[in-house]
């Protein structure tokens, strides 16, 4: 499988040679977790077949069926301080967008902050994990954890999940390949100039972003509100307006959102 996905990496991106592939593991980020505190280079990519415990955001689980999903974690080294990646989850969600569509010819939206949709329904997610150096203070290593659901059919999702996932197959009809998935994404990884331009990046999420302009339930601290989400500001916080037309910013370690009637 290593050999496989090495293929749909183009040879100018040296993270072809930094790949561990496992049949199945709990989680490719506590794994590459474990490698990035033992020192691994940044570009160490982990990869699996299936994950016995799937990590999503806010402590929720992420279902990884055997076969059927992109389970994939990269190792990134910024050396920058925290602050300088306040936008790292809204980069790299714009780099899945891309790498998604380049491997099966369908353009995901992004639900803020990290959730990647198509008709209306979820087909993967991101978590980003930083680890931080004590003593400087500085970024030691970012763990950037992607899951896409792939060759899934309705029934291979837990049934809680059935009215609100997808998968690339449900929605092309194709067998897209979690190889192929995950090859074009190291390669949109790899491009991904996370220190560069930070507007031209938050203009790019903006674009894919289907949650601006929507009223919203926001949940927040165990409390639920009725808003509108007006906008994003340069670090990928939700501008947020209330009823009584107070406005709020509010990140996404905090808070998260739901539709009106739904997921989205
Ligand atoms: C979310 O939906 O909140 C984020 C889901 C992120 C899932 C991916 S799958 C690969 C990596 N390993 C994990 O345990 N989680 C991420």
């Amino acid at each position: 499988m290593k050999t496989k996905i090495q293929k749909y990496i183009p040879a100018e991106c040296p993270w072809r040679d930094t790949l561990y592939w496992y049949s199945q593991i709990d989680s490719t980020n506590v794994k590459a977790k474990e490698l990035a505190q033992t020192g691994a280079p940044e570009g160490t990519c982990v990869i699996a077949g299936f994950q016995s415990a799937g990590k999503g955001r806010m402590g929720r689980s992420f279902s990884s069926p055997e076969g059927m999903g992109m389970y994939l974690s990269v190792i990134l080294r910024p050396g920058c301080t925290p602050d300088k990646l306040m936008h790292l989850t809204c980069a790299v969600a714009v780099a899945v967008c891309n790498a998604v569509e380049a491997a099966a010819g369908i353009r995901p939206g992004i639900k803020w902050i990290n959730d990647l949709v198509l008709g209306k329904k979820k087909l993967g997610g991101i978590l980003t994990e930083l680890g931080i150096n004590p003593v400087s203070g500085t970024v030691d290593y970012a763990i950037v954890g992607i899951g896409i659901n792939c060759l899934q059919q309705a029934a291979d999702f837990p049934a809680k999940l059935q009215d609100i996932a997808t998968s690339l197959q449900m929605l092309t009809g194709k067998p897209i390949s979690p190889a192929a998935v995950a090859g074009s994404l190291i390669h949109a990884l790899w491009k991904l100039d996370l220190l560069g331009e930070k507007k031209e990046c938050m203009a790019a999420y903006k674009e894919n972003c289907i949650t601006l302009g929507k009223d919203v339930q926001l949940h927040r601290a165990g409390e639920i509100r009725q808003a509108n989400a007006v906008d994003l500001d340069e670090n990928g916080c939700l501008i947020v307006e209330f009823p009584d037309g107070t406005r709020e910013t509010v990140g996404s370690g905090e808070a998260s959102i739901r539709g009106m009637f739904g997921y989205i």
